[in-house]
């Protein structure tokens, strides 16, 4: 089955036993989480636990191998494999880009660490309510039961509102509790930690039901502020990137409308005027409509062809190239059906496995610059892509065109993004580029990746 990034498999909750891993998201309106009444406070509750707490009761079996090392600012110490596991844990977060799957990943990452029975984390939206709800260790149908996520009320809102750590052998005596909704599972022990960032609060990482323990204890709750910390990071981040590509949209679109007027607007306003022109002279001179009918009819079919390299232009900005072959063929095949220039392509399989992800990303975008540009300027009849390879020889690409061509050595002026992107890519991956282009009989872009710069051969 095909999994979009930050997916997990569900499976039921069997009463009983602890729910392996289920993990869930909800961006849905909130509604009550836990509402009960409860007292203890943590401090006391960390003396009172800390004579019954037993080495057999960590969540995972960890050995003291060496250290154990003091974290800055921390009371308890690790051992060095505590810090492998959180580093482990930091690396798996790392791998994972959308923000979904990163929460997903720590509500479980920090379920097993600190060995609860469920893990949940809100985050709260620029309203300041919980806009979105990730969980672990609850079923789905336990989750649809309950219905709406919190409101980030009762001791949610201890959490998210006054900024406090909450550490409750049973949350039910906490006066500050408001209960549970009909259907949500019976939950008694609970840590919470509020998620931080820049100093305001943007949601809240907790966990209930400590397994083979009374309570989580401290080193649980260093833990989880730890994974909280790194859950702040990935929602600062997501939420720059989500700004970012919303400016770059808004500089795209306008980008589009200042083109459209600068551009295709101008030559069908022409042709509107030249039409008009004709119709006045008509009856006193036809002959002379004849030519102006000839000239509107061929400025139309540039206007055509314009907009279609326009929108050959506009394709979406691809970040990731899994397939670099098939992306190749795509691209020919678009500028193939925006030009009708007959466009040969020989793809080398094989040389697509000698690449890493960043170096197929940058000749893919290579190649589409390549392109745009023989659909845009060259008029060329016939094109030519070649991508091919070996662990011996390195691997190279190259668009090949029999077109207008262009002075390469005259550059004032004349270079726009593409050849600046295709030169800087190129840099960037250690290839040579050669641009090699006669005014008349065409241009041939190559790129060449050395044996050095490849991985060997698979297999
Ligand atoms: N295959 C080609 N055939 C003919 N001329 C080309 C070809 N490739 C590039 N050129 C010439 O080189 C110039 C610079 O190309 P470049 O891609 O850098 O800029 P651009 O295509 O004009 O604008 P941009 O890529 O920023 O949209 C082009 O304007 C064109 O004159
Ligand atoms: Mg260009």
């Amino acid at each position: 089955m095909m999994r979009r990034p930050g997916m997990r498999e569900r499976r039921p909750a069997s009463s009983g036993e602890m729910v392996a891993c289920s993990s869930m998201i909800s961006t849905v309106k909130p509604g009550s989480f836990f509402m009960q009444p409860a007292y203890e406070v943590r401090t006391a509750l960390l003396k009172g636990q800390k004579s019954r707490r037993k080495r057999a009761n960590r969540p995972i079996a960890r050995p003291r191998a060496r250290g154990p090392y003091n974290l800055e600012g921390m009371v308890t110490s690790y051992t060095a494999e505590d810090i492998r596991g959180l580093v482990d844990a930091g690396i798996a977060l790392t791998s994972e880009l959308s923000l979904d799957g990163i929460l997903l990943k720590l509500v479980d990452v920090a379920r097993t660490q600190a060995g609860a029975r469920y893990a949940a984390i809100s985050v709260l939206g620029d309203n300041g309510e919980i806009s979105q709800f990730v969980t672990s260790g609850i079923s789905d149908e336990e989750r649809a039961k309950i219905g709406h996520i919190p409101y980030g009320k009762g001791l949610l809102g201890v959490l998210l509102h006054e900024g406090a750590s909450l550490r409750l052998a049973d949350l039910a005596k906490d006066p500050r509790s408001g209960g549970f909704p009909p259907n949500h599972p019976p939950m008694k022990s609970l840590l919470g930690v509020p998620v931080v960032s820049r100093g305001r609060i943007i949601g809240n990482l907790y966990l209930t039901d400590k397994q083979q323990a009374e309570a989580f204890d401290e080193r649980d709750e260093e833990t989880v502020r730890l994974l909280g910390t790194q859950a702040a990071a990935a929602i600062e981040t997501s939420r720059l990137r989500e700004q970012l590509e919303s400016l770059a949209r808004l500089q795209e679109r306008e980008r589009i409308a200042m083109d459209l007027h600068d551009g295709v607007i101008q030559t069908v306003y022409a042709v509107a005027l030249h039409l008009e022109d004709a119709a006045d002279i008509v009856a006193r001179s036809p002959q002379e409509v004849g030519a102006v009918l000839d000239q509107s009819i061929e400025n139309l079919h540039q206007v055509i062809k314009d907009i279609r390299s326009y929108i050959f232009d506009l394709r979406a900005q691809v970040s990731e190239v899994s397939d670099l072959p098939g992306a190749i063929r795509e691209l020919a095949e678009s500028l193939r059906v925006n030009t009708l220039m007959d466009v040969h392509v020989s793809v080398d399989e094989r040389a697509a496995g000698l690449l890493e992800q960043d170096q197929a990303l940058a000749l893919f975008h290579i190649a589409q610059e390549a392109l745009n540009n023989v659909g845009k300027h060259s008029h060329a009849t016939t094109v030519s892509i070649t991508f091919e390879g070996s662990s011996a020889q390195g691997v190279a690409l190259a668009v090949e065109d029999n077109g207008a061509g262009f002075d390469t050595s005259n550059r004032a002026g004349r270079e726009g993004h593409g050849l600046r992107n295709i030169k800087d890519r190129a840099r960037a991956m250690g290839a040579k580029l050669t641009i090699d282009s006669k005014p008349g009989i065409g241009t041939r872009i190559i790129v060449q990746l050395p044996a050095a710069r490849v991985k060997g051969l698979a297999g």
